[in-house]
């Protein structure tokens, strides 16, 4: 008799829907005959990662057999020097959803609520469903967090609010006064984790480093990542900065070995290389200009962004559009799982590569 795994699973994980990630590049060359394909459909960072990191890299291979260090030690040193916290403030984690995962898990019951934002991560929605909490989603306001709306939908049932800055995909951002007065309101009973996997890009003067707050805000929680900036998405490294007995919480729930050694060494030199990062940001501050003179050429609405990626809009169900660009090569993100059909969401990748998006996107619109 066959057996209904559906009735054994864990309450909440039946009604979940798998995170649909961007179609690999070999994928859609497979499936629609087509070569040099260019993918600007998961945020990933054009340039790759810097010679240093990858010599890091390749000057650890030979240790693979070994189990990584499951502390991080170094790694953890390097980023308390950099962000001027102390290596208690940190867990290191597989991608910065981990710390978002072991967030949940650590903290969040059935009987809890979480709060995110219309059109934030979809991460969050999983996490929390997979978990059998209540989701507590507040309508956006001009497609960004409504502070107002996520601090009155506290309640004593209330455990974690995720707080996206830059929120992806919508690449909205809150400041640095709109966000130091939310978590001033914030009850203790609340945990409140601001991501932030797209800080480096942002060059508002108003954009806040929340880790400044982590000594005010006991309940404070920031997560960022090597996948973005540092061009190391394949890796799977991440961090959470948090009060020390948040991060010693999260250390009892974790897999021993959660960041593996390429990605500990690689993580390391990353941080080191300042060239590579500010010329990332400069690859993307060019890239996100190019992308919206081109919209406003085509005469198409779009989101301001401050991350690496941008939402355009159409008249029509964005699908179409997607799959136009597919059979010319050219792989985006359909963003109708976040509420937003009409919607795009493109990557901003190298100068070639958005010219290239920029010439098949106006040959779909003039066909469509
Ligand atoms: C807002 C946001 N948070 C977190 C992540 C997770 O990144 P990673 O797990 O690669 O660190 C992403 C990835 O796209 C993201 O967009």
């Amino acid at each position: 008799m066959a057996i209904d795994f559906l009735s054994l699973t864990a309450p909440g994980v039946a009604g979940l829907h798998p995170y649909q990630a961007g179609k690999p590049v070999e994928e859609l060359e497979r499936e629609y005959g087509v070569s040099n394909a260019i993918k600007l459909a998961s945020n990933e960072n054009p340039l790759g990662p810097g010679k240093l990191t990858l010599a890091a890299m390749r000057s650890v291979e030979q240790e693979v057999s070994r189990y990584p260090d499951g502390n991080g030690f170094q790694l953890k040193h390097l980023l308390a020097d950099q962000l001027k916290v102390k290596t208690e403030n940190i867990t290191l984690g597989n991608g910065s959803s981990e710390i978002l995962e072991l967030v949940a898990r650590t903290f969040v019951t059935p009987e809890n609520q979480v709060i995110f934002s219309e059109h934030a991560f979809a991460v969050y929605p999983i996490l929390t469903q997979a978990i059998g909490a209540e989701a507590v989603i507040t309508p956006a306001k001009n497609w960004g967090h409504d502070l107002d709306a996520m601090r009155d939908a506290v309640t004593d049932q209330t455990r974690l609010i995720f707080v996206s800055n830059p929120n992806n995909p919508t690449g909205t951002w809150l400041t640095s006064d709109q966000l130091h007065s939310f978590l001033a309101s914030i009850p203790d009973h609340v945990l409140v984790l601001v991501d932030e996997a797209y800080f480096e890009y942002v060059e508002e003067g108003e954009y806040p480093s929340s880790t400044k707050w982590i000594g005010e805000f006991p309940n404070l929680i920031v997560t960022r990542t090597f996948s973005k900036i540092h061009g190391l998405a394949g890796l799977r490294i991440g961090y959470g900065i948090s009060h020390p007995e948040v991060a010693e919480l999260l250390n009892r729930v974790r897999q021993p070995f959660n960041s593996n050694s390429i990605a500990l060494a690689a993580a390391g030199a990353a941080l080191l290389d300042s060239e590579h990062v500010k010329k990332s940001v400069e690859t993307n501050s060019t890239g996100l200009k190019q992308l919206m003179t081109a919209f406003e050429n085509m005469g198409l609405k779009y989101i301001p962004s401050v991350g690496n990626f941008i939402c355009v809009e159409f008249d029509c169900d964005a699908l179409e559009i997607y799959e136009a660009l597919l059979h010319k090569g050219m792989i985006v993100r359909p963003i109708g799982v976040y509420g937003m059909p009409n919607h795009l969401r493109v990557t901003v990748g190298s100068e070639q590569e958005n010219t290239l998006f920029i010439q098949s996107l106006g040959e779909v619109c003039h066909e469509c």
